[in-house]
């Protein structure tokens, strides 16, 4: 008979791991803005050049969330993480102690390579693990602890920027890659990993420690055999079942809408931003970037909140409206021209509504839904496609952010994220179905039965 109360606490240690791969998913992202600056004058590198020690990391991430689909079928979700993690230690290592600007780019892809292993394994992994109820939350989790992660980043560049400290800026990530390194080794495997291998004994036993009683965790077991009974996977079922297809293409285009919101342009150019609103202190940019984490943290309650009560589609539609409407302004103060201090309040306080669009709905909704949508057996290919997505559209919005300033202009860039936004908002009513309280065999069912995307979620 299961221990109830040991079980929730055995189930959130377990999420909190998972969540732990979204810190160091968030370091990652946020560290290289307040680095970049000091390798620069280190190194004496080109443009051409910092634009690989930035890129060069989203290329390995890409390149890690196609290879740990294969990784995290076959060894299983926790030895993935742990591939992961040892990469995000080795990776760090590598980045603070780099002797030149190629060993540097190179220890970037190793970082990238775990990021991508973790951004695919830990939103994969929590959903299978996490007690139906409160999935949503849990996944939102882990896209807490991705803003954290950023803000931590630009915290600890604020704090070593006086000193230029770039090594150290880079090396700290070592430490809470080693504490995932550790805590990895205490997590079991999913269970419906356990099952796809057939191992249900090992299911069951799993399932047994994480649910509240012995019913709960033998329902679910048998959910889980249910679905099972489909005999096919990944490639195979795309090319052979047009459903499944259509889950595919529904977790690609999520994540390409998560990207072309605009949210990595604000990341990576905060600073650039501030610059453009008319603050031209690096201090106030700085500070700027700071508040810009803080709130993308904060806002991020919102989503935790009202995912499973709200559900994903609402909160959604309110997102990209909010986002939309920031954009939209900003644009419109760039095109007017920003002269008075109360203009650049007015810009900040846009620029953060945006950031507050954004972490309360597409930054943690669009992992929740990828990581839902896909049918057992092609779960990993579904999700791999969907990760490598959110990574080469993230590396195509940072690689394209100065190019379109200086070729549309201020005004047409945000107008342009703004009606994508607003375009974000007609697709989601058309295609993304209500996942709430529903079981991800159940959306299966639907989804296979061939039930329009968005009614992949309904009761009946
Ligand atoms: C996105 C990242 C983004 C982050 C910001 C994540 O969900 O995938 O690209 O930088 O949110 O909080």
């Amino acid at each position: 008979m299961p221990d109830k109360n040991k079980n929730r606490r055995m189930t959130f240690f377990v999420c909190f791991l998972a969540a732990l791969a979204g810190l160091l998913f968030g370091l990652d992202i946020g560290v290289i803005a307040g680095a970049l600056p000091f390798i620069t004058d280190d190194f004496q590198i080109t443009a051409h050049q910092q634009e690989w020690v930035v890129s060069s990391m989203m290329f390995g991430a890409a390149v890690g969330a196609v290879g740990s689909g294969w990784l995290s079928s076959s060894l299983g979700r926790r030895k993935s993480l742990m591939i992961g993690s040892v990469l995000f230690v080795a990776g760090s290592l590598c980045s603070a102690a780099a002797p030149n600007v190629e060993i540097l780019i190179v220890s970037r892809v190793l970082l990238g390579l775990a990021v991508g292993i973790a951004s695919y394994t830990a939103p994969l992994y929590l959903s299978e693990i996490a007690p139906e109820k409160i999935r949503g939350s849990m996944i939102s989790m882990y896209q807490l602890m991705i803003t954290i992660g950023i803000l931590a980043a630009y915290l600890s560049d604020t704090a070593f920027s006086d000193a230029g400290a770039w090594r150290w800026m880079l090396g700290i990530i070592t430490i809470p890659a080693v504490l995932l390194l550790i805590g990895v080794f205490f997590l079991p495997d999913s269970p419906r990993w356990f099952a796809a291998k057939r191992r249900f004994h090992d299911a069951e036993r799993v399932l047994m420690h994480l649910r509240d009683s012995s019913a709960e965790a033998r329902r679910e077991l048998d959910e889980i055999r249910e679905s099972l009974k489909v005999k096919q996977s990944g490639w195979a079922l795309f090319k052979d079942n047009s459903n499944f297809r259509r889950a595919v293409f529904l977790g690609v285009l999520l994540q390409v809408m998560q990207q072309f919101t605009g949210m990595n342009v604000i990341m990576y150019y905060a600073p650039k931003i501030f610059e453009l609103a008319g603050y031209a202190n690096t201090k106030e940019q700085m500070w700027g970037t700071v508040i810009v984490g803080l709130t993308n943290v904060l806002a991020t309650f919102i989503a935790i909140g009202l995912v499973d009560r709200w559900g994903r589609k609402p909160t959604l539609v309110l997102g990209f409206l909010v986002m939309a409407t920031g954009m939209g302004i900003l644009g419109y103060q760039m095109h007017a021209g920003i002269e008075t201090a109360a203009g650049q309040y007015f810009a900040v306080a846009m620029l953060l509504m945006f950031i507050v669009g954004f972490a309360m709905s597409a930054g943690p909704l669009i992992w929740v839904l990828c990581s839902e949508i896909q049918p057992l057996k092609g779960r990993d290919f579904g999700i791999t496609c969907s990760t490598a997505t959110n990574w080469i559209a993230n590396m195509i919005v940072g690689a394209t952010f100065l190019t379109m300033l200086n070729t549309l202009g201020n005004a047409n860039t945000f107008w342009v994220y703004g009606g994508l936004n607003l375009l974000f908002i007609v697709l989601t009513l058309w295609l993304v179905p209500e996942t709430k309280h529903i079981s991800l065999e159940h959306i299966e069912r639907n989804l296979m039965k061939g039930r329009r995307l968005r009614e992949i979620g309904s009761h009946n």
